[in-house]
């Protein structure tokens, strides 16, 4: 993941960054109204397979978990039912032990719902953004998640073979991939205020992790969806944002009982709404 990522993603980065200057300098010189590549250009030779909305015709084929929060230790002093387990998910090694842990506390029952949520976020812009950085958001916010659904998929399949129900639901067996609108590709002008190029790019293809998980996931019975929670007063979201998290938190609540198959493999606001790719 991590080198197709540095090659594919960081790399036309890195490129663009370094010769901005002479691009730059060949707008200047350039008497061309508009934009034109013999003007100035970037292009990124990209691929059918990079579209989230292709994706389908081109591929053939309660535990908690916490790094260090104090907040979710003292919950589950409070609430004895709730399970926490430790775990870094920028740490493949973390990952299968505390899929271990689950597997035990579950006792021969399977695992319903898997909610990845952890995610991190730099103010950086093109210009700013390097590639340590870039790689150390994909490492967590795509290539986390996609390491978790590897290791609690037999878990997964478990719950999914041991349903009575048809089609596809959250109650059966679920993927929930905490994602973003900042990582649909349609809509970064509305937000582009706000560059954030790791987050979006880490998200963006998350976004695609998500949409591959449905096609694969879904003949095991497993729904997988990518949910924005909006724009949450935390702190990553600042107490500037729209929603309060108990309001975030209510609605993603009452989006998860009404998924089915028809939402597998799409991204939806915390009202349940599609958000384009
Ligand atoms: N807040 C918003 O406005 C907003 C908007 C859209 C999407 N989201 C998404 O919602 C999710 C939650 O965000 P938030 O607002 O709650 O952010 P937050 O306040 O920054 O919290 C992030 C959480 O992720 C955990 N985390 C980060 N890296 C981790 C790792 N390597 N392993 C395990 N846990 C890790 C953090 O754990 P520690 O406490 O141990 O650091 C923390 O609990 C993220 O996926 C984010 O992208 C948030």
């Amino acid at each position: 993941m991590i080198r197709a990522y540095r090659t594919n993603a960081v790399g036309p980065l890195l490129m663009a960054q370094a010769f901005l200057p002479l691009l730059k300098k060949a707008a200047q010189n350039s008497t061309e109204k508009g934009l034109s590549c013999s003007k100035a250009a970037i292009i990124n030779i990209s691929t059918v397979m990079g579209s989230i909305q292709k994706t389908s015709e081109s591929f053939f084929k309660p535990v908690i978990s916490y790094r260090c929060s104090k907040e979710l230790r003292d919950l589950a002093s409070r609430h004895p039912n709730l399970v926490l387990v430790k775990l870094d998910v920028a740490n493949p090694s973390a990952i299968a032990d505390a899929a271990k842990i689950v597997e035990g506390k579950l006792k021969g029952a399977g695992l319903n719902l898997l909610i990845n949520n952890a995610g991190i976020y730099a103010q950086v812009s093109l210009e700013t953004v390097d590639s340590e950085e870039m790689i150390r958001a994909y490492r967590t916010n795509a290539v986390g998640p996609l390491l978790m659904a590897q290791a609690f998929l037999p878990l997964l399949k478990k719950a999914a073979q041991n349903s009575t129900e048809k089609g596809l639901s959250c109650s059966k067996a679920a993927i929930i991939n905490i994602s973003t609108v900042m990582g649909s590709i349609q809509k970064t002008s509305e937000s582009f205020f706000k560059p954030v190029i790791s987050y979006r790019c880490s998200k963006a293809a998350l976004n695609m992790l998500t949409k591959c998980q449905a096609l694969t996931y879904g003949e095991a019975g497993i729904l997988c969806v990518a949910l924005h929670p909006g724009w949450v007063k935390t702190d990553m979201g600042s107490q500037e944002a729209d929603l309060t998290v108990d309001t975030s938190v209510r609605g993603l609540l009452s989006v998860l009982p009404v998924l089915s198959e028809k939402h597998s493999g799409n991204l939806l606001n915390w009202e349940g709404k599609v958000i384009p790719w």
